[in-house]
């Protein structure tokens, strides 16, 4: 795989780096309403978690998405008339289910460029391992933010792209954020190019429950890992005995909420920020809001965002959709 380096981590951005981390910290836990920040979540040990959430019988997404690509993969490809095209992933995941997309086309004897964008060449190098090598598939790397590597690729190649956000990773964002990250992907991509964009839907609250509440406490040490982290690379002292995850659906926001609780009074303190943090009991931590949609809240966005609406594919529960969306430009 050839790989393009757009973002080196040197010591000097590791440094830049930890300064936000720290500033991210202190200003979180400094609000009435206290809170960390997600971006945080995924280091090794964070990284490694999130694989055994999206493997767990309990975390229905992983599995639900990848049989909806299993099943439309053709009629995916077949919507899109190119002979060759780019297909763009943001972020590397393990390569499966971006396998399937990718296979759709060559299956119809189409050329693939597929270029996975990830900030971590580590993560570029796993998905790989993962994809097996076709004659009519060229695989590209970059090592990138999202919006910068489609900055790269826009000026680089003028082939139809199909970018692939996949995973619900957008009910990471709240309504606003989503809208103007979507606005932004619209602006590196040129009319008619295609987005396929996986979104989790509304469901029974016992079911969503399930999954941010895993039976082997994977999402629960997937966020404790954070306080680790704090504890690590900011000199923290934080007790992950005396938190307890919980993973709760706000219907007012149409999102599953996870926080942290600590169970008793106590005080936190982190050494880097030379402060003190006092914890009330039970004093709700924020982590993560996983946003929820329903059909018309993704034709909704759709609309908000600049594209329009090709398909929808989801499953025969209902549980989740891929949506597939065509930019529009005048
Ligand atoms: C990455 N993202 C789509 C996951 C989600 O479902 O919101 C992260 C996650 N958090 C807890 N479990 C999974």
């Amino acid at each position: 795989m050839e790989v393009s380096v757009l973002r080196e981590v040197s010591e000097e951005q590791n440094s830049e780096f930890l300064e936000e981390f720290a500033i991210d910290v202190l200003t979180g836990l400094s609000k009435p309403d206290k809170r960390l920040s997600t971006k945080y979540f995924y280091d090794d040990r964070g990284s490694d978690l999130f694989q055994k959430i999206t493997q767990h019988r309990d975390y229905y997404l992983t599995r639900t998405e990848f049989n909806i690509l299993k099943e439309s993969s053709s009629k995916i490809a077949n919507l899109i008339s190119e002979d060759e095209v780019d297909i763009i992933e943001l972020g590397a995941g393990d390569g499966h289910k971006s396998e399937l997309v990718i296979d759709g086309f060559l299956g119809q004897g189409k050329r693939v460029n597929y270029f996975p964008i990830d900030i971590s060449a580590q993560a570029l190098k796993q998905m790989e391992e993962n994809i097996t090598h076709k004659s009519e598939l060229e695989i590209h790397g970059i090592v990138a933010d999202y919006l910068q590597g489609l900055k790269f690729l826009k000026e680089r190649s003028k082939r139809r792209k199909i970018v692939l956000f996949l995973g619900s990773n957008i009910g990471n964002f709240d309504r606003t954020q989503s809208e103007n990250f979507l606005r932004q992907l619209w602006k590196y991509l040129n009319s008619d190019d295609y987005l396929l964009i996986g979104f989790d839907l509304k469901k029974d609250v016992e079911k969503l429950s399930a999954a941010y509440n895993d039976s082997s406490g994977y999402t629960r040490d997937f966020n404790l890992n954070l306080l680790d982290r704090i504890n690590r690379e900011l000199g923290g002292n934080f007790d992950k005995d005396k938190f307890q995850h919980l993973g709760v659906f706000n219907p007012k926001l149409g999102a599953m909420e996870s926080y942290l609780l600590p169970k008793e009074k106590q005080e936190v303190y982190i050494k880097v920020l030379e402060h003190r943090f006092e914890f009330e009991a039970y004093e709700p931590l924020h982590l993560e809001y996983s946003f929820k949609y329903t059909k018309e809240d993704i034709e909704r966005t759709c609309q908000h965002t600049g594209f329009k609406l090709k398909d929808h594919f989801t499953d025969k529960d209902q549980l989740f959709i891929d949506s597939l969306w065509q930019v529009v430009k005048n």
